[in-house]
């Protein structure tokens, strides 16, 4: 695992958009995930990009955790885990108490210490970026949270 470099950005948006063809999560554009490509941390095996996930630092008290996706043939085997975990730890370093998800996949993230919320507690997130999404009057992402423990800040 480590940071995504610029050269990954076509294999990242080809995971994801792997996912986002069967309407699993969003469809992210080439400018998008260069603009962004800092907040990346990806998984390299054997060459491929198998996963990457993305922190985006919301507010000075928030980060959202997005973009999560694994490989097909990589699944189940704690890639997925591995990089929220980094995730929340990279929340740690930059001192950021709480990080959320928006997702469909809720079992997964509860797994990885998350929990569900009212999606009203995130109204910066929801003003900056969800109204620029096609879905967003017909959203049914489940909004879910972790708390950044103080030791690990
Ligand atoms: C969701 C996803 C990232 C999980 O990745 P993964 O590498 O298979 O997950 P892990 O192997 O790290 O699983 C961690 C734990 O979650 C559980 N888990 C994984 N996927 C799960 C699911 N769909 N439902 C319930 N539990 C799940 C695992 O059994 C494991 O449990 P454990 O605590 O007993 O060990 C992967 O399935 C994926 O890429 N899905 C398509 C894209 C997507 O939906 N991304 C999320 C967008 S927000």
């Amino acid at each position: 695992m480590r940071k995504a470099k610029v050269a990954d950005v076509p294999a990242i948006q080809a995971l994801i958009h792997r996912f986002a063809d069967q309407d699993r999560m969003l469809h992210r554009s080439l400018s998008e995930l260069y603009e962004n490509v800092r907040d990346f941390v990806v998984i390299e095996e054997d060459g491929a990009i198998v996963g990457c996930c993305a922190l985006r630092v919301v507010w000075a008290d928030l980060a959202e955790v997005k973009s999560l996706a694994v490989a097909p043939d990589q699944q189940g085997k704690g890639l997925g885990r591995r990089l929220v975990e980094e995730c929340v730890e990279e929340a740690a370093r930059l001192g950021i108490p709480r990080v959320f998800c928006l997702t469909y996949e809720v079992d997964f993230f509860a797994r990885c210490g998350f929990h569900v919320v009212d999606r009203a507690e995130f109204p910066r997130k929801v003003w900056s970026e969800c109204i620029r999404c096609p879905k967003f009057f017909n959203c049914t992402e489940v909004a879910m949270t972790r708390e950044v423990a103080a030791a690990e800040r």
